[in-house]
C-alpha cells in the first residue's frame, strides 16, 4: 500500500499566494469588468533591462550553433556569473566570499525550501513571526513540527516581530539550531542594523547554530549604513547561509535565477557532536537533485553586472521604490500606521481590522489586491502587506481607490 507522508496533513488547507489567487479568480468570474489592481504577491512588472535581453539574446544565438552549443552546464552554475557575483556584491563591500561558495539556482524559494532537508528533523528551528511561508511549511512537510494549534505549529519556536520591538524578533533565550531571518523583511518591509545582526552572529556561534538569511530584497536598501550581506557582519561566515535572488532586482520572476551563498567555513555537527561541511552537504545535495540554470538565463543575469545592467537594475528599483513611497504617504495620509516601503518594497499596514477582512473589502470595493497579514502568522493578524510592485500609475488609481472605498 502506497503511503503518504502524513506531515502533510498538518499543512494548513493551501499557500497562501494559491489561496489569495483562487480569491481574486473567483471574484474576478463574478465581476468580470472590474478592473483589478494587484498589489499582492510581489511580482515584478516592469520589463527586463535592456542590457539582460541582449545578453540573452546572444546567447540563444550560440545555442544554435554547433560550435557555441552548450548542454548541460556545471550543477553549481557558470563561473562567469559566480566570480561577478562574488566580486560585485560581497567582495566590493568586505565581505570575504569566493566564487566557489556560490550556488546558482532558480529561485530563493526553492533554495530556502530545500535548504533544510540536509539538517536533522529533530532540530529545533526558531522562525519569525510573521513570515514568508515557504519557511515554514517546508518545515513542517519535514517532519519538524507537531500539529497546528491556535494558530502555531507545536514544537516550532516563534520569534515574533511586533510594533513593540520594531519588528526585529528578540533573540531567543533558549537554544535554537536553526534561525531563519530575512532582511528587508518580507513582509514587514523591517531592516536591521549592523550591530543587531552581529548579536544573531554572536548568539548562533554560542549555540551552534546556523543562520539562514535570507536578502532576497537587499538591492531596495537605500540607507548605506545597513548591511546588505550577513557577510558583513563579523564571524558570520562560519554560522550563516545566505539567499539572494534576481527576481526583484533585475525583474527576473518569470525567467528564474537566483543564488545561495555557503561559505566553506560554514559547519554543522552529527549525533557524535562530530563537525562537517555545510557547503560540502549542500553541494552533494545539489549534484544530486539540480542540474543547474540554463546557460541563456545566466548570461542574462551576468548582464546584471555590467554598467549598463547596473544602470538599467538601479532605474528599476528607484521606479518601484518611488511607488512605495507613494503607498507610505497616502496610507499614513489615510491615519493608518504602517512601517516598510523605504528600504524595501513592502508596506506593512496596521488595518485596525481583521487582515481577511480587510483584504476582502480592499478587493470588494477598491479592486484592489493585498496580501492579509494573518496569512504570514498570528502576529499578522490586524495587518496587511501591500507591494510596490506595479505600475506607477496603477499604484495612484489604486490608492485614490482605497481612499473612497474606506470613506464610503
Ligand atoms: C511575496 O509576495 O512574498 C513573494 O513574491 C513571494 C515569492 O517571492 O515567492
Amino acid at each position: 500500500m502506497i503511503r503518504i507522508n502524513e506531515h502533510y496533513l498538518k499543512l494548513q488547507a493551501s499557500y497562501l499566494f494559491s489561496e489569495i489567487a483562487k480569491r481574486v479568480s473567483a471574484y474576478q468570474a463574478e465581476n468580470p469588468d472590474r478592473e483589478i489592481i494587484k498589489l499582492g504577491i510581489g511580482d515584478v512588472t516592469r520589463a527586463l533591462p535592456r542590457a539582460c535581453i541582449e545578453a540573452f539574446h546572444r546567447a540563444i544565438d550560440e545555442m544554435g550553433e554547433e560550435s557555441t552549443f552548450r548542454g548541460y552546464g556545471p550543477e553549481q552554475g557558470y563561473l562567469f556569473l559566480r566570480e561577478k557575483i562574488a566580486s560585485g556584491d560581497f567582495q566590493s563591500r568586505g565581505a570575504d566570499i569566493v566564487p566557489d561558495e556560490i550556488f546558482i539556482s532558480d529561485g530563493a524559494k526553492c533554495d530556502t525550501g530545500n535548504i533544510q532537508e540536509i539538517f536533522s528533523t529533530d532540530i529545533r528551528i526558531a522562525i519569525p513571526d510573521p513570515v514568508y511561508p515557504a519557511y515554514l511549511d517546508t518545515n513542517v512537510m519535514a517532519g519538524r513540527s507537531g500539529a497546528f494549534q491556535d494558530g502555531r505549529y507545536q514544537g516550532i519556536l516563534y520569534m515574533e516581530s511586533t510594533r513593540e520591538n520594531g519588528f526585529i524578533p528578540d533573540i531567543p533565550n533558549e537554544p535554537v539550531d536553526l534561525i531563519y531571518l530575512c532582511f528587508p523583511n518580507n513582509p514587514t518591509g523591517a531592516t536591521i542594523t549592523r550591530d543587531r545582526l552581529q548579536q544573531w552572529v554572536d548568539f548562533a556561534r554560542e549555540n551552534r547554530a546556523l543562520i539562514l538569511f535570507d536578502a532576497a530584497y537587499e538591492s531596495f536598501m537605500r540607507d548605506a549604513s545597513l548591511p546588505r550581506s550577513i557577510y558583513e557582519v563579523e564571524g558570520a561566515r562560519d554560522v550563516a547561509i545566505e539567499f539572494r535572488s534576481f527576481s526583484k532586482t533585475a525583474g527576473f520572476t518569470g525567467i528564474r535565477c537566483a543564488f545561495t551563498v555557503v561559505p566553506k567555513t560554514c559547519m554543522a555537527y552529527d549525533g557524535n557532536g562530530q563537525k562537517h561541511s555545510v557547503h560540502a552537504l549542500w553541494n552533494r545535495r545539489h549534484g544530486t537533485k539540480f542540474n543547474g540554470v540554463s546557460y541563456p538565463v545566466q548570461k542574462a543575469a551576468e548582464a546584471v553586472y555590467s554598467q549598463e545592467g547596473r544602470a538599467q537594475g538601479s532605474e528599476l528599483i528607484e521606479y518601484y521604490l518611488k511607488n512605495a513611497d507613494l503607498i507610505r504617504k497616502e496610507i499614513t495620509a489615510l491615519g493608518f500606521e504602517c512601517t516598510g516601503g523605504k528600504d524595501s518594497p513592502y508596506i506593512w499596514v496596521e488595518g485596525r481590522r481583521n487582515s481577511w477582512d480587510f483584504f476582502d473589502l480592499l478587493l470588494t470595493k477598491a479592486g484592489v489586491v493585498c496580501t492579509p497579514g494573518a496569512g504570514f502568522g498570528r502576529c499578522g493578524e490586524g495587518f496587511i502587506r501591500i507591494s510596490a510592485f506595479n505600475s506607477f500609475e496603477n499604484v495612484k488609481k489604486a490608492m485614490a481607490r482605497i481612499k473612497e472605498a474606506l470613506a464610503g
